[in-house]
């Protein structure tokens, strides 16, 4: 009986960071006719609306926008239980199955945010022809987690002989920033960077997982005291506290604004800079208790949690430098992408997506067409076998399934709360 091949190796920290590739962001002002404007950081609602009176129409509204990109898969709770545990809950597991039902066989995938392995184990036993699976993570403790679990998925298969009927699954973990995906492809095996190769499946579930936000000592959470750290790769050097200490004032505010869409970030900026004369914030709490102050002060009209939110997300993104890294590895994992083979990113908030969004605008306009949508042809499908991609869009090098990203089911909001503001696109090399 032929068994498992567990070629699950650590880190290759030799690999070395790819040049970057020359038509990056030639397409910067490319943007989805459908959408609106570029938001700059301040709020479309109402300036003096007062609080009562304009929830209950932004709560319709947003019902009514997210009415229009729901899943329309049925919701399979069996499958969500039997994934989902105590380290993380994987989001939108059914659709991102569905996204890679095609193309079929599919051979190889890689998963660019291991995590604990969720979406990936659903993927091997969903493609049980599955030859070649490749997890990346830039965190180490998460990479062991889901590192175990694919062990442990792979034993469970070889004992129950899954794979003399199917063939051996080579399965390989990188402890590796998902920018160096063209690396560790070649690392793995050269011939996957040919032109004519490459794989059928990348993933890239992007934020965090339980396990990173409910760890304390990370700096993640809003709501528990640690040090302002906020690293995902804990062998990087800049921390929040560095860039809350003592980067100048100006992009202190610039993070703020542009990073946590924070329409009070010049209060909070001044407030920033003034606690560096008292020595400085050390900890999660003391930012937080900054925070409180400055939302009592302007009427906290959203509450200080919403503002702290904000303001968290604004400095780890400038911490990993998550915007510029995501453009660049969309990129990237297209260039790794076989013929017909499918990208599925999901994003968790606006920024995030507006880049998914523009940046696959760009790949699938391809290089020597200039600018403007004209070429890009809409369609309406009524596809037998994949009725949830509603629309497409075409370009020369690739379709993107997803016009409009696909949001989670009812279902899954009320059991993962956590869910709520994920957005899943997909693209397809052509
Ligand atoms: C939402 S979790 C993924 C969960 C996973 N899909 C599952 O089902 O368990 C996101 C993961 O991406 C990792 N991550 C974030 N940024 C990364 C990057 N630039 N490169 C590689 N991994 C990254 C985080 O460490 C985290 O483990």
């Amino acid at each position: 009986m032929a068994m498992a091949a567990r070629r699950l190796l650590f880190s290759s920290s030799h690999l070395r960071p790819l040049a970057a590739a020359p038509h990056r962001r030639k397409h910067d002002a490319v943007s989805c006719k459908s959408t609106g404007k570029a938001r700059t950081g301040t709020s479309t609602k109402p300036k003096d609306s007062g609080a009562g009176k304009w929830r209950p129409q932004r709560r319709a509204l947003e019902e009514h926008l997210k009415r229009r990109t729901r899943s329309a898969g049925a919701f399979d709770a069996d499958l969500y239980r039997r994934h989902s545990h105590s380290h993380h809950v994987p989001v939108l597991l059914g659709e991102v199955l569905a996204a890679f039902r095609r193309p079929l066989p599919l051979r190889s995938f890689v998963d660019c945010t291991l995590g604990a392995a969720g979406h990936s184990l659903a993927m091997m036993e969903a493609h049980p022809e599955m030859e070649l699976h490749i997890g990346m993570d830039v965190d180490p403790s998460a990479l062991e987690i889901g590192q175990r679990h694919v062990e442990a998925f792979l034993a469970s298969r070889a004992t129950d002989g899954g794979d003399s009927l199917q063939g051996v699954l080579r399965a390989y973990t990188h402890v590796k920033n998902f920018k160096y995906i063209k690396h560790v492809l070649g690392g793995v095996d050269e011939s996957l960077l040919a032109d004519s190769s490459g794989v059928d499946g990348i993933l890239i579930d992007l934020g965090m997982s339980s396990m990173q936000v409910n760890r304390s000592d990370r700096g993640f959470s809003v709501l528990h005291d640690g040090p302002l750290d906020m690293r995902m790769d804990p062998k990087a050097t800049l921390t929040a506290e560095d860039i809350l200490n003592s980067w100048p004032e100006l992009e202190v505010g610039r993070i703020l604004r542009d990073y946590g869409e924070e329409s009070n970030w010049q209060s909070l900026q001044r407030r920033i800079v003034k606690a560096r004369q008292a020595g400085g914030l050390h900890s999660t709490g003391e930012l937080v208790k900054l925070i409180q102050r400055s939302c009592t002060i302007s009427g906290g009209r959203q509450g200080w949690i919403k503002t702290a939110t904000r303001v968290f997300q604004a400095l780890r993104i400038a911490v990993n430098d998550e915007l510029r890294i995501l453009e660049d590895t969309l990129h990237s994992c297209f260039d790794c992408l076989a013929t017909d083979g499918r990208l599925a990113v999901i994003s968790f908030h606006s920024l995030e997506d507006r880049i998914v969004k523009q940046t696959f605008l760009e790949l699938i306009h391809g290089d020597g067409v200039d600018d403007g949508d004209e070429d890009l042809v809409c369609t309406d499908i009524d596809d037998e076998d994949e009725p949830w991609f509603k629309q497409r869009v075409k370009g020369m090098n690739g379709i993107i399934l997803t016009k409009r990203p696909i949001t989670p089911s009812q279902e899954e909001e009320k059991l993962n709360q956590r869910c709520r503001s994920a957005k899943l696109r997909v693209i397809q090399k052509a």
